[in-house]
């Protein structure tokens, strides 16, 4: 029986199987937005090992796939297909995302990678989103292809929603985990904001004594010279005359 090592766990996989059908089986942490139809390349997996085992890339990868990517180990999950006896090993996109993820605001971060940790994400996102926009029209065509030739149907709507709602709760978790680590790591930078905030108007009145004054008179105020209202500032901006 053929192996599919995902993420540094092995399954056991069927010949003819796609690289897809054995990660969702074994709960394996792999994208499949558009429900296996080829139209989202959340799919894409790196090959790290054992790519003569697999289909060869199909008119839909080469859609999404460039030949620069392609000869660099990536696939499309939901195409790519296990043909024989073998050992595939391969990393999927996800779990690239949360390593790098990890590295920033994760469990690594504290070991000093929270920078290049970072920057790393950043760089990652910021290719992908290009490399994914790049790729659209491509796709397009690809897309106008199978309908025509009836590859593609009206089945994908029934896919991409099904493919949703399976994975509702996981994506909650990780929007909230993301939201979390990011406020965290930001934290200190609106304290030390907050703080220079507080101590901005005193600074000012200090820097320009001769200054307009406005009379303290609850949360809204008048200023002397220009009319100007002035409404629910704290109270340290309100100059006494
Ligand atoms: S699951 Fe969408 S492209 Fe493979």
């Amino acid at each position: 029986m053929p192996k599919v090592i995902v993420n540094g766990k092995e399954e056991q996989a069927f010949v003819e199987e796609t690289l897809l059908a054995v990660g969702r089986k074994h709960k394996a942490h792999i994208g499949y937005a558009c429900g296996g139809n080829g139209l989202c390349q959340t799919c894409d997996v790196v090959i790290d090992e054992g790519s003569e085992f697999l289909s060869e890339p199909n008119d839909v990868e080469r859609a999404w796939t460039p030949e620069r990517k392609l000869k660099k180990g990536h696939r499309l999950a939901c195409q790519a297909k296990v043909m024989k006896e073998g050992t595939v090993s391969l990393t999927t996109r996800p779990e690239k995302a949360l390593v790098i993820y990890n590295k920033a605001f994760g469990s690594e971060a504290s070991t000093g990678n929270r920078f290049s940790g970072v920057a790393e994400l950043f760089a990652f996102l910021g290719i992908e989103t290009i490399e994914h926009v790049a790729a659209m029209p491509f796709v397009l065509i690809n897309a106008v292809k199978r309908m025509s030739d009836g590859r593609l149907t009206d089945q994908s709507a029934t896919d991409v929603t099904e493919a949703w709602s399976e994975r509702k709760d996981e994506l909650q978790d990780i929007t909230s985990k993301m939201t979390f680590g990011l406020s965290e790591s930001i934290k200190p930078l609106l304290t030390s904001l907050q703080s220079l905030l507080q101590t901005l108007p005193s600074t000012l009145s200090s820097m320009f004594p001769g200054g307009r004054s406005t009379q303290s008179s609850g949360s809204t105020n008048e200023q002397s010279g220009g009319g100007v209202k002035v409404e629910n500032l704290p109270i340290e901006l309100v100059k006494k005359a």
